[in-house]
């Protein structure tokens, strides 16, 4: 694990659009496991102002998106496909036809899901998944529960959840109460995984995945299982975190106003 706190999230999204074009540099046909919510936003705007410099090209990259809820069309624009649209794969030059998200539409949801298992393991598995977290603990729409699935599956989604993201829709009624996710065993086989988490409203459950045991009640700690999982913090989400006991750990780089010249090392030393 390895654990970079800044002073600020222009800071954060800045490392983490970075850490994402330094991949794309090395290996332009990377595969790429992107997420959604309110965390990554930074990030994205990061990578489209890096991509009009000129500094990263998308172009023969592909990518997979977590998530998507059940049976919202893929036009409103509380969809993940038009939050992608809006926020990333319309500015950039990655061909839409390897941006791919689960089809929360389709007329056989586990035939979707099956499907949408087979396309990463065609493209080779993910070389770098980029994660956000819901005050539940949850990855993707991995949510707390005694057992987890591994491979892309429909959830029901907690309450929480559903109210946590009720602000980008007009109300809680309209949030789907289904959704297809990418399972865990299929986030922990990314080659890296950067977790994002900012504000102080992620400190505690940040603490508790990364710090607390290791359960299916917090999927988040399984990524405490990790070979090359990169934890990218504003000072906030990181107010809880206990620095002994992160030193303790095995590999872990705990700095605060992280600079980020080792991170770049770290990911462009072991990627290919
Ligand atoms: P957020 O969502 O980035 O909007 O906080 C994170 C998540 O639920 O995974």
């Amino acid at each position: 694990m390895n654990i970079h706190v800044f002073a600020s999230g222009d800071q954060l999204d800045e490392a983490c659009a970075d850490l994402i074009g330094g991949i794309i540099r090395i290996k332009p046909r990377a595969v790429l496991g992107l997420a959604t919510g309110g965390t990554p936003l930074g990030v994205y705007r990061r990578l489209i102002g890096d991509y009009r410099k000129g500094l990263v090209s998308f172009r023969h990259a592909t990518s997979f998106n977590l998530d998507e809820y059940v049976g919202l069309p893929e036009s409103r624009p509380e969809s993940y496909h038009a939050y992608m649209r809006k926020n990333l794969f319309d500015h950039i030059d990655l061909p839409l036809s390897r941006a791919h998200l689960p089809n929360g539409n389709a007329a056989d949801l586990e035939a979707e899901c099956r499907r949408y298992d087979a396309l990463v393991e065609e493209a080779g598995g993910i070389d770098l998944q980029l994660l956000g977290i819901g005050h539940n603990g949850h990855i993707g729409f991995n949510e707390p529960d005694r057992e987890l699935a591994a491979g892309t599956h429909l959830v029901h989604l907690a309450d929480t959840t559903r109210r946590a993201n009720a602000r980008f829709f007009n109300s809680i009624d309209e949030v789907p109460k289904q959704a297809i996710t990418m399972g865990v065993g299929t986030i922990l086989k990314a080659k890296m995984i950067v977790l994002i988490a900012k504000g102080a409203d992620k400190a505690d459950i940040v603490r508790r995945a990364l710090e607390g045991p290791i359960t299916t009640e917090c999927p988040a700690s399984l990524l405490q299982t990790h070979p090359r999982l990169i934890v990218l913090l504003d000072r906030d989400a990181a107010a809880r975190l206990s620095p002994p006991s992160l030193k303790a750990m095995k590999g872990v780089d705990f700095q605060t106003d992280g600079y980020y010249t080792d991170l770049k090392v770290f990911s462009t030393n072991k990627l290919t």
